[in-house]
């Protein structure tokens, strides 16, 4: 799987299709940047969400990994004047080890588990909750089809049958539908602890931590 093909075009492609709303839902939970020592972005893509956190500030140690170097390039570009602590690694997740010595207190997925089969994304969320502090606060932003009774729910089921065929054919994801995103994440042991959307929840951010731990003294 590789998005280099598309490194270059995304975010136009993006703007055509959403107009703001990916932007607005990667930023809904961006302010947590301020409080965390170490961060996790996984598939972060082309910088934007970078440039954003730089924006609010943290002096938290970054660690971007992505399997498209292209996407890598441009992210690097985009950070290179700013004071942010960032090592970019040029990996796939799947192969991704996670050391002793990074140990995240937060992790962003922006649009990211949805390249992925259900089975793939829950092994790589296992991995997470065990490789991760039992604290770690996970945002996912994601697509989710809550249902196609509505004209806007059956625009909304055609728009993610062609999303993910483009991504299949140009940059080979595994994915062939959607997948549940809560419905993984509880099956895991994770509970949402806060929750934003737009356009009826088809696009969200939640943010999701080890069950129990939030309500830890
Ligand atoms: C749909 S794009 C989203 C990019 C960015 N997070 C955003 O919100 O615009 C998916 C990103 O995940 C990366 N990616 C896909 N599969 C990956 C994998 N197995 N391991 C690491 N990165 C991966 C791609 O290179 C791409 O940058």
């Amino acid at each position: 799987m590789t998005f280099n093909r598309v490194a270059n075009s995304y975010q136009w492609m993006e703007k055509i299709v959403f107009l703001h709303d990916l932007e607005k839902v990667r930023n809904f939970h961006v302010s947590l940047v301020r409080d965390a020592e170490s961060i996790l972005l996984l598939g972060d893509g082309n910088g934007r969400f970078l440039e954003k956190i730089s924006e609010i500030g943290t002096d938290a140690q970054i660690l971007s990994v992505d399997s498209s170097s292209e996407m890598i390039r441009l992210s690097q570009s985009k950070i290179h004047n700013t004071r942010l602590d960032v090592r970019h690694v040029c990996q796939d997740l799947q192969d991704f080890e996670f050391t002793k010595n990074f140990k995240p207190d937060l992790i962003f997925a922006h649009f990211f588990l949805d390249c992925f089969t259900e089975n793939e994304v829950i092994l790589i969320v296992n991995r997470l909750s065990k490789s991760c502090p039992k604290s770690t606060k996970l945002v996912i932003s994601d697509f989710f089809l809550p249902g196609k009774g509505s004209v806007s729910g059956i625009y909304r089921s055609i728009l993610t049958y062609i999303m993910i065929r483009f991504f299949r054919l140009f940059c080979r994801i595994s994915a062939k539908k959607l997948p549940n995103i809560p419905k993984i994440m509880r099956s895991t042991g994770w509970t949402c602890t806060s929750h934003k959307s737009l356009k009826d929840g088809f696009i969200n951010s939640w943010v999701w931590e080890i069950e129990g731990c939030s309500k830890r003294p």
